[in-house]
Order: C-alpha cells, then structure tokens, then sequence
C-alpha cells in the first residue's frame, strides 16, 4: 500500500452502533478494514457500472452432456469468445451431468454478455456468473 491516509467521519450514533454490530458478526476486528472492504466493493461495482474497465470473473455452469447438440454449442460458443476466456475446467459430475468453470478477462460488458450466452444456453440447468476488479485497480 502506497501511503496512508486518515481521515475523520461524522455518523449518527445509532447507525453507528449498528455498523459495529454487523462488523463485528462479520468478523472485523477494526472499522477501518470494514470500511476498506466496503470502499473497495464499491468501487468494483462501479467499474462494472461503466462497463469499459478490465475485470475477471468465473463462471460456473451445470448442463447434461446428452442434451442434443448441447456440448457443441458451448464449445463453439467458448471458441468464438477465446480472447474472453482464459481457462476453462471441465468436471464429469455423473454419468449425465457435467460442472464447468471459466475464468473469464476482459471488459465487464463483454464478458456479461458472453456469460448470459453460455447460461441461456438451451438445456443449460444452472449458471453463475462472479466477478471482481483486476487486482491492481483495487489498491
Ligand atoms: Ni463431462
């Protein structure tokens, strides 16, 4: 961390307490980390907002390998946005089911959009999409 800076808040007391409250359940051991943690969560929702800033994110999905054509889409699919997504890992679940997980970089609307392909995706069962800032935007 390059220099730090202190800088004084002025709350209401009952919001107060009840921020300490919610921190404490949560962990935090000070209010300064909580409010880093709040500070930075909202500055990665605000980069999604804009949609132009470089993000990673995972997407995991769920399908049956056996839905006709299925597996052949969502290869395509991965192959037409290969710039988009970094590494994909593959798990046989059972004999029917298969469980993936791509890592995904590259403008948060790209990747949104390439993420709401493969989840909507006929015979997909269930998909979700994470995200985060790149590690260097979040100081
Ligand atoms: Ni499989």
């Amino acid at each position: 961390m390059s220099g730090v800076t202190r800088f004084g808040v002025s709350l209401d007391e009952h919001l107060l307490a009840q921020f300490d409250r919610v921190i404490a359940r949560k962990g935090y051991t000070n209010r300064s980390e909580a409010i880093r943690d709040l500070i930075r969560e909202s500055l990665v929702r605000e980069q999604w907002e804009l949609g132009s800033d470089e993000v990673v994110g995972t997407l995991t999905l769920v399908y049956n390998h056996e839905v006709r054509d299925l597996t052949d889409k969502l290869t395509d699919l991965q192959h037409a946005h290969y710039k988009a997504i970094v590494s994909a890992l593959h798990v046989h679940l059972d004999p029917h089911h298969c469980l993936e997980v791509l890592v995904l970089r590259g403008k948060a609307k790209e990747l949104k959009s390439v993420a709401d392909r493969l989840i909507g995706t006929r015979g997909v069962r269930h998909g979700t999409f994470s995200a985060t800032a790149e590690g260097r935007a979040l100081g």
